[in-house]
């Protein structure tokens, strides 16, 4: 309890590691997926990365829905360049970062994958000290995904290892979430993951559905859920996307607000993530091998 006490007392004041010189829990890559589309994963990524920015945290959206990616219109910026055109050596990271509210930067993803699977291995070196910033200077980086589970969503997930799976109480996203924890338990066993329950009616519908998908995750896979919370089904939602304005500022006191800010603060209390920060297993460090590694299946 008292460590407890401690923990969100240092998140509230945004303390700085003595050591580092980092906040506490920095540099944490937290990948956001779901099985079937549509579920709220842009919006709860974006609403959660500016709670974080609220508490003092330099937060990252990296939209990596290759196909349709809206984080930019979510928050209303213009993206004049993305993440590929840092792959090609054009631009600088600083050109192609978007700035949003609270100190939230987006990183617009592009259709940078395919692209750097062709870079030499002195291109890749210059794009890791590039991209290195990232590591340097975000706490905590959110990569939304696009829905389902490809090749691109599983590289991100090995690398991150830190997984929220979003839901919503429809039979169909159930059984897509059941799909995609299959595939992660396959190919990433290590990962850390946290179940959100998007659009109930009540909390009570939240806990039973994340009940329902931790037993038999339990039964049939031998893997442990986390709860991170549920968020009401609420027009507020609605009404901000078409306001281009997200919720959380909008509409500060709406129970989807309030419900995104308290998945936001469990999050930043969850103790220390999963997340291998040493020299050699940076995140983008394992990214670029694992990119490697699919060139080289090609
Ligand atoms: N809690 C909520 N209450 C009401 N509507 C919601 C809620 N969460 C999301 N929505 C609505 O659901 C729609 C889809 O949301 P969003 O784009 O965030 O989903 P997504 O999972 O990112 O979709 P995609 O798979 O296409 O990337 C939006 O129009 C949004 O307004
Ligand atoms: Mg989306």
């Amino acid at each position: 309890m008292a460590d407890q006490a401690e923990r969100l007392r240092a998140i509230v004041q945004g303390q700085r590691d003595m050591y580092t010189g980092r906040r506490q829990g920095a540099s944490r890559i937290i990948v956001v997926a779901s099985g079937k589309g549509g579920v709220g994963k842009t919006n709860l990524v974006v609403n959660m990365a500016l709670t974080m920015g609220q508490l003092g945290y330099k937060t990252m959206v990296l939209d990596a829905d290759l196909g349709m990616a809206n984080v930019d219109i979510l928050l209303d910026l213009k993206p004049v360049y993305t993440l590929i055109d840092v792959m090609c050596g054009d631009k600088e990271l600083r050109d192609v970062i978007l700035h949003g509210p609270c100190n939230l930067e987006v990183l617009p993803g592009g259709s940078c994958i395919p692209e750097i699977i062709n870079l030499d291995s002195r291109q890749r070196e210059q794009l890791i000290a590039r991209l290195s910033y990232l590591e340097e200077e975000m706490d905590i980086l959110f990569v939304d995904c696009s829905a389902g589970i490809s090749r691109n969503v599983v590289t991100f997930i090995s690398a991150a290892d830190e997984l929220v799976l979003i839901t919503t109480p429809e039979p169909t996203a159930i059984t897509d979430v059941y799909s995609v924890i299959k595939v992660v338990d396959k190919y990433c066993r290590h990962a850390n993951i946290g179940l959100i329950v998007n659009m109930v009616s009540s909390a009570q519908e939240g806990e039973q559905i994340f009940q329902r998908i931790a037993r038999v995750c339990h039964n049939f896979l031998k893997l442990e859920l986390i709860y991170l919370g549920s968020v009401n089904f609420d027009q507020h939602v609605q009404k901000a996307v078409i306001d281009r304005s997200p919720y959380v500022l909008r509409y500060p006191r709406s129970p989807a607000a309030r419900a995104t800010q308290q998945i936001a603060r469990h999050l930043l209390g969850v103790d220390k993530p999963n997340i291998a920060t040493g020299k050699e297993n940076k995140f983008l460090k394992r990214l670029m091998q694992m990119w490697a590694g699919q060139a080289g299946e090609h």
